[in-house]
């Protein structure tokens, strides 16, 4: 499709700092069960019935990432993926975001990267409404708690004036759209920064806006707590906090001697062939990190092939998929790793092995040997085969 015959454009608002969340990050860049929120609400976009285009409104200073990231998660998708540098305010950032639209857009919708787990169908409905009521649309779920308005100190033994009829009350989410001509002019007529939405900028330039049905999922991520709530989301009712995983690596002997296995020297043994030090187990134990995590494998997390690996010690590659991991809010727990061969004999360096591995990883490895009964390659004494096994956790959502 191309700029001309794309009418609908998608302004992701992500350029808060999260001072409730209170993370060092700001909030679009902190992980939710191993992805970031912008990641999350951007890969969500590909999924709309038509491309649409993509406004991202960065944090100043982070636009090369939230691009890289917002690309990344469009995948194959046809959309286009603009970043604009946001403003002080919510509004601003907005604002921002019009002026990146492209000529041919006449629907818009306004997205909160905190709202990062809407699920598709409300952005298809939001922009069939549009499209048919040429009004402004919002979607909302129903309030379940009484709501009161109270005078002095909302908390601390403030007064009940009065009860709000709650079958008048509806929660409004995002995204939030509009014709576009319209929410550019009533954002140029909005005197003051203190609406909280494009809603309300909207109806407050005397236009209308309809509601459609929101979605319990569009929770905004706003407090430690609220992660915490949308990590059990998405991880399932029992919030499972942890993954496992489970990699093998081979390698057939050299000719020269000189072993490096399980992050020891062992002089007198036949060197294992490969491009690296050949560290089988190491190397199964990146893959069993990494794959626990969701984050691929060792090829794709350094290209085994480069050049500036050749050599290379498995500490460098174990500690870059631990780094990796903590990156997406994962940190080890344990690792297991059996070694499939005749020699080396792990017995009396078991424990030395052991610490190294632990250390590297930062979590307790345990190793064990067998043999094949001189069946297939590792049997005939021809290579090492590794199994290794990582049980990975995600952090504490408040954790830094
Ligand atoms: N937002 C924005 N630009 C701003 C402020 C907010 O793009 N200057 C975006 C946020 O990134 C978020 C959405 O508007 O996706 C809703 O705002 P909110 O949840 O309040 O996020 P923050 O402002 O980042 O959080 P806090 O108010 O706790 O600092
Ligand atoms: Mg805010």
């Amino acid at each position: 499709m191309s700029p001309a015959e794309r009418t609908v454009a998608v302004i992701v608002v992500a350029a808060g700092s999260g001072v409730r969340l209170g993370h060092q990050l700001p909030k679009a860049f902190v992980h939710l069960a191993g992805q970031t929120l912008l990641e999350r609400a951007v890969s969500t976009l590909a999924g709309i019935s038509e491309p649409v285009q993509v406004v991202v409104v960065a944090p100043a200073g982070r636009e090369e990432s939230a691009h890289a990231i917002a690309r990344s998660a469009l995948g194959a998708s046809a959309s286009p993926v603009t970043i604009v540098t946001g403003g002080v305010t919510r509004h601003e950032s907005v604002i921002e975001g019009l002026s990146a639209l492209e000529s041919g857009i006449t629907t818009v919708l306004v997205h909160d990267a905190a709202r990062c787990l809407t699920p598709v169908e409300v952005f298809d409905r939001v922009i069939a409404d549009v499209r048919r009521t040429g009004h402004g649309v919002v979607p909302g779920v129903r309030v379940s708690d009484a709501i009161k308005v109270v005078s002095g100190d909302l908390l601390e033994g403030g007064t009940l004036m009065s009860t709000i009829e709650r079958d008048t009350m509806l929660a409004v989410q995002t995204p939030q759209g509009f014709p576009r001509k319209a929410l550019e002019a009533a954002y140029a007529a909005a005197e003051s920064v203190a609406y909280t939405d494009d809603a309300g900028v909207f109806s407050g330039a005397g236009m209308v806006v309809h509601t459609c049905p929101g979605d319990e999922r569009s929770l905004k991520i706003t407090t430690p707590a609220d992660l915490a709530r949308a990590q059990a989301l998405v991880l399932g009712v029992d919030g499972s906090r942890v993954r496992v995983g489970t990699a093998t690596d081979t390698h057939a002997f050299a000719e020269s001697r000189g072993l490096r296995l399980a992050g020891l020297d062992w002089p007198d043994e036949f060197a294992l062939a490969g491009h690296s030090d050949g560290d089988a187990v190491a190397h199964a134990i990146v893959d069993a990190l990494l794959i626990a995590a969701g984050l691929g494998d060792i090829g794709g997390m350094v290209g085994v092939d480069d050049p500036k690996y050749a050599g290379a010690s498995g500490e460098v590659f174990v500690r870059e998929a631990v780094r990796r991991l903590a990156e997406s809010g994962f940190t080890p727990v344990n690792v297991t790793a059996q070694i499939v061969g005749n020699r080396p004999r792990l017995a009396g360096r078991r424990a030395e092995a052991e610490r190294v591995l632990s250390s590297w990883v930062g979590a307790p490895v345990t190793l064990s040997a067998t043999t094949t009964d001189g069946l297939g390659l590792t049997g005939e004494g021809r290579g090492i085969s590794v199994v290794a096994t990582a049980l990975v956790e995600l952090f504490a959502p408040t954790s830094n």
